[in-house]
């Protein structure tokens, strides 16, 4: 099923797929700044030959037409880089912009679908249907899938595959599970109001800090005593605004939180179950409470044709033992919007080498990838393209 030929071809661009990721690296840009790094797919899209189309406000949408109709399949790259100082000291292509970086790798995702575009292009003769690139902007912010699908990059789609770099999996280990992969990421937003006073008087007074505190201990009732416990579920508050002085009693208090699962059903019992918490705690300390509960990314599931396909490319491609059953993360990936128009896949390809030092977490500042990763990710996007378009004929 593999195709030979693309393998040879990302075999012999894989120096100038380097070079091109490391040219990245030295430029990142934020979310939707990505304007020097759409100049640059832009011009190796160009120079391949393959029909572009601008995004707004930044990002390319190609197509690889092949030489007989079929089906379309989508592959996904995202292109923007995170405001993370950079702290590689022993490499000679560090970030040149101080305070902004290619931390978690996206980088390598750009350049690994251009190269397996480039492979793609030049059989293209043997493709029955078409390849569309896309290259995203914002994923940091989980914004960019949603702006791309606004802008008709959907239309006409039968099939989505995407990949992340992962340091948490060794660089030769790639993975592809059927199933959830990534978690659904909600913000939350709890506002408290009581009556300020003097820190010698409480019985004048309404303590929202009180009422916060009851809040955050009772809160995770909700995960250990609602939720099924076959169901991973998190509810963190990561902030707390209360107070201004030693001897006065806040008024108000503002958390803000972030509440994570894999399933729908899920998140809504969550979200319910928070309203209730912050309503009844509140009432109990005699404040009110106000919550905003906003919709981040969907969990992200993979569909078991896309991810049996991938799964079976990965171990043609790279022996048996490359495929590794990684656990699904409760971070988040905004290519959970895309499966929502057309079934597919998420792959992750493992980039840790603690022999190379790039074993850190995605978001630090020390974070790299063994390169040699690359030509894997690049193989496996070409490959998944070449036999879906192969499998689904009309
Ligand atoms: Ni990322």
């Amino acid at each position: 099923m593999l195709n030979t030929t693309l393998t040879k071809l990302i075999a012999a661009y894989c120096d100038e797929m380097i070079a091109f990721r490391r040219d990245l690296h030295q430029h990142p840009e934020l979310p939707f700044e990505e304007v020097r790094t759409t100049q640059r797919i832009v011009q190796q899209l160009k120079q391949i030959g393959i029909d572009y189309r601008l995004t707004e406000p930044t990002g390319v949408i190609a197509e690889i037409k092949g030489a007989k109709p079929g089906k379309t399949v989508l592959l996904r790259a995202d292109i923007d880089a995170l405001p993370v100082m950079e702290l590689n000291d022993k490499i000679d292509y560090q970030s040149t912009i101080s305070g902004k970086m290619h931390a978690c790798g996206h980088d390598t995702h750009t350049a690994m679908l251009l190269t397996a575009a480039k492979a793609l292009y030049q059989i293209r003769d043997q493709l029955t249907g078409n390849v569309r690139l896309v290259f995203q902007p914002a994923e940091e912010i989980a914004q960019g899938a949603n702006a791309m699908i606004a802008q008709g990059v959907m239309i006409g789609v039968d099939n989505v595959f995407g990949m992340h770099i992962w340091s948490k999996m060794r660089s030769h280990q790639l993975a592809c599970v059927v199933g959830p992969t990534f978690a659904s990421a909600d913000l939350l937003k709890v506002t408290f109001k009581g009556q300020g006073g003097h820190g010698s008087m409480p019985h004048d007074t309404v303590d929202a800090a009180m009422v916060a505190s009851a809040f955050v201990m009772n809160v995770q009732a909700i995960v250990s005593r609602e939720i099924d416990p076959l169901e991973p579920a998190v509810v963190t508050i990561g902030k707390m605004v209360v107070g201004t002085r030693f001897n006065v009693i806040a008024e108000n208090a503002v958390l803000e939180g972030t509440v994570r699962c894999f399933n729908l059903e899920v998140r809504n019992k969550l979200e319910a179950a928070i309203e209730r918490y912050a309503q009844q705690v509140a009432a109990m300390y005699r404040a009110t409470a106000k919550v905003e509960y906003t919709y981040g990314t969907l969990p992200l599931v993979n569909e078991s044709q896309s991810a049996l396909l991938a799964q079976s490319i990965i171990q043609q491609a790279f022996g048996e033992e490359a495929l590794h059953a990684e656990r699904p993360t409760t971070g988040a990936e905004d290519f959970s919007y895309y499966l929502e128009h057309a079934p597919g896949a998420f792959a992750l390809v493992g980039s840790g080498n603690p022999a190379k030092d790039t074993q850190w977490a995605h978001h630090h500042g020390c974070f790299n990838v063994d390169e040699d990763s690359l030509t894997r990710g690049a193989e496996l996007y070409a490959q998944y393209a070449f036999a879906y378009l192969q499998q689904n004929q009309f």
